[in-house]
């Protein structure tokens, strides 16, 4: 077995590369004129390898259909490797885990040595449930530690882990089960979010009525409350691992083997199952980590997101612990007990890198600056948001007031499909610009198109497209190659499409303007309007409805449902009441609709297609915006809508 050594490190601990901007440049040039050296040279540097790769990338966009692309392929690892056993050795004490309970008075410290430890004996018990190399995992849990052990437990032994958010309902969880074909579910007998227990055990019982797929759940105790133990299939965490050995042999993996599949919400259909694989997925992460956020030895690490996201995935667990940093996992939410949450745990923790999204920005930012002067913030250095597009009047009060000016903000563009972050800053050599995601990192050739697919070349608007692929790139859709092909690779061949829209400036530094399709972000929570319409039209008392976003100062984007009543049926808050209950099952909690319309009719084409642009027009109040409405088989629809709207 090879080891190859972490990266040694300048004086102060920075184990940045890319220092200044030309160093920025000479790297970016690099990578794109060779990515395969670029990313081999990367590789064999800062992960720990059985067997270290020959080859960098082979095939490309071009091959997607028929053969795919690799990264790596002839090498061999195991990613707890770099994760855990490295730093185990190097720096046994070193705190890995800092969790923070709902209660600001839970606080653990868990070493390297002792979640090496901790991720051997959940993978022991793993095996001892008959888990294999490449079987699927669930995990639906909360923000404790065991959801990061059962993560790297997984990796441990080669199985495939998909994390559901705790926020999604029965329905959500059972169709991810079935969709992977998972034969385990990890989770707790409750959540705990803002003194709100969250009955997840129950809604796992729920999910896997009449399920015959999952032979066991593994059940962590975090509140004790009583729930339900099917003793055939059910066990305690704790139970399970106690007697464990503290030793587990890492199976070996070959770079392209998949480390986890996570589900995400795409324009049409039913949420796709994106897989990442180990070798490019945890270089990438790692190589991020490290610099965007000027990562130095003695950094305390809080991303704020939670792991069912795939920020949670790449800069709360892998990239953070590939690289042997602190990295803090926090179980509540930042108005909990009241406003000054993030800021008392700067202070206490000296948190010197925080990762947050623009709505608890914003959230925070309208609570008033005192919640933040009360508090000793001086530990932070860098300043990260995520998720969605951030105004420049919360980057503002981001730099100002939670920064005092001291901080970098790096605004980091990236996706589920593009495993790490894709545009943004790096601390603290990038000029930032407020609202700007700036420049793509090394690597990513970002490019801009118009509806035609031509390129837009210098300063413009259009479609955010990637030319070239990088280690991080999620390889299919589970199950399901066609459609990731379909997706991400048809609109503009040979190029991946983002879904995103982008401006980019005459300095060439790119500002997001948000989705183009389909999908809606919510304070952050990605979700398709496919999604909500079905989930409405399951109602019986709803003949036809159209779901788009509006803007929302707080949530980035806000939710608005037309609808269609049944004859006889009316739209008032007793339907919408139980609209609400329909998508919290259908979907989640997360899945609420701000406004709902009643209408006699949708605007369609003579041929019957639903006109969303129009929808989006009307919300957005941009009437003027709308255009000619002659093609539309009714044009008297648009002014009884505009008359309706209630934004
Ligand atoms: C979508 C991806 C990135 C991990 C969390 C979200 C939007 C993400 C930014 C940003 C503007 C952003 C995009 C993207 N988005 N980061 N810095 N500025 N928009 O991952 O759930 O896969 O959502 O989030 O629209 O396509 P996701």
């Amino acid at each position: 077995m090879t080891t190859i050594p972490v990266p040694k490190r300048v004086s102060d601990g920075a184990q940045n590369e890319l220092h200044s901007m030309d160093a920025y440049r000479e790297r970016w040039l690099s990578a794109q004129a060779d990515p395969s050296g670029f990313w081999l040279r990367e590789t064999l540097k800062s992960i720990t390898w059985m067997t270290p790769p020959n080859q960098g990338l082979e095939g490309g966009f071009r091959t997607v259909q028929q053969t795919g692309f690799t990264w790596f392929a002839d090498g061999e690892l195991n990613v707890t490797e770099s994760c855990l056993d490295r730093h185990a050795r190097e720096r046994p004490e070193k705190t890995a885990i800092l969790w923070e309970g709902d209660h600001p008075s839970e606080v653990e410290h868990i070493s390297y040595k002792s979640l090496l430890l901790r991720v051997c004996q959940a993978a022991n018990t793993l095996i001892s449930l008959g888990v294999q190399k490449g079987d699927r995992v669930i995990i639906y849990m909360g923000m404790v530690p065991q959801a990061a052990v059962a993560m790297l437990a997984c990796a441990r032994i080669g199985a495939i882990h998909s994390v559901v958010f705790g926020g999604f309902s029965a329905e959500a969880l059972r169709d991810r089960i079935r969709d992977c074909g998972a034969e385990v579910v990890i989770t707790q007998d409750m959540g705990l979010r803002a003194t709100r227990q969250i009955p997840l055990k129950a809604v796992v019982d729920q999910a896997l009525m009449g399920e015959s797929g999952v032979h066991h759940v593994l059940v962590v105790k975090r509140t004790g409350e009583a729930v339900q133990m099917d003793p055939e299939r059910d066990h305690w965490w704790h139970e399970a691992v106690h007697d464990q050995p503290t030793h587990c042999p890492a199976t070996p993996c070959a770079a392209e083997d998949p480390l986890f599949i996570l589900y995400t919400s795409g324009s049409t259909g039913r949420p796709k199952g994106l897989l990442h694989t180990c070798g490019g997925y945890l270089t990438y992460a790692a190589y991020t980590h490290r610099n965007v956020f000027d990562l130095r030895d003695d950094d305390v690490f809080a991303c704020m997101a939670d792991i069912g996201w795939i920020t949670g995935h790449s800069y709360i667990v892998y990239g953070p612990l590939a690289n042997g940093a602190t990295t803090l996992m926090f179980e509540s939410t930042p108005m909990c007990p009241d406003p000054s949450r993030y800021w008392d745990m700067v202070e206490r923790h000296r948190i010197t890198i925080l990762y947050t999204a623009p709505t608890a920005i914003r959230t925070l930012a309208a609570q008033g600056d005192h919640f933040v002067h009360a508090h000793d913030t001086s530990s932070l250095r860098v300043l990260g948001s995520v998720g969605e597009p951030i105004n420049p009047e919360a980057w503002l009060w981001y730099r100002d007031v939670v920064g005092q000016g001291r901080c970098t903000i790096v605004d980091t563009w990236w996706q589920t499909e593009t495993g790490g972050i894709c545009i943004s800053p790096i601390a603290p050599a990038t000029p930032t610009k407020a609202g700007s995601a700036t420049l793509p990192m090394p690597g990513i050739l970002a490019k801009l198109v118009d509806q035609d697919g031509h390129e837009i070349l210098g300063p413009g608007q259009g479609y955010l497209c990637l030319s070239q692929p990088w280690p991080g790139q999620a390889r299919t859709v589970w199950g399901d190659h066609d459609r990731y092909v379909a997706t991400y690779f048809s609109t503009y061949p040979g190029l991946y499409f983002t879904g995103d829209g982008c401006r980019r400036d005459a300095e060439g530094y790119h500002w997001i303007t948000g989705r183009v399709d389909d999908v809606l972000n919510v304070s952050g929570h990605r979700m398709g309007t496919a999604e909500f319409e079905s989930a409405i039209l399951t109602h019986d008392a709803v003949a036809e409805c159209a779901v788009v976003g509006f803007p929302h100062a707080i949530k980035g984007q806000g939710v608005y449902a037309f609808v269609v009543p049944q004859a006889g049926a009316t739209v008032d808050a007793g339907l919408a009441a139980e609209l609400t209950t329909a998508l919290r099952s259908h979907i989640g909690a997360h899945a609420r609709v701000d406004h709902f319309q009643a209408t006699a009719g949708l605007p369609k084409t003579r041929s019957g297609k639903v006109m969303r642009r129009i929808l989006r027009k009307i919300v957005c109040g941009e009437a003027d915006g709308i255009g000619d409405t002659s093609t539309l088989a009714d044009p008297s629809i648009v002014d009884a809508l505009l008359k309706g709207c209630q934004t």
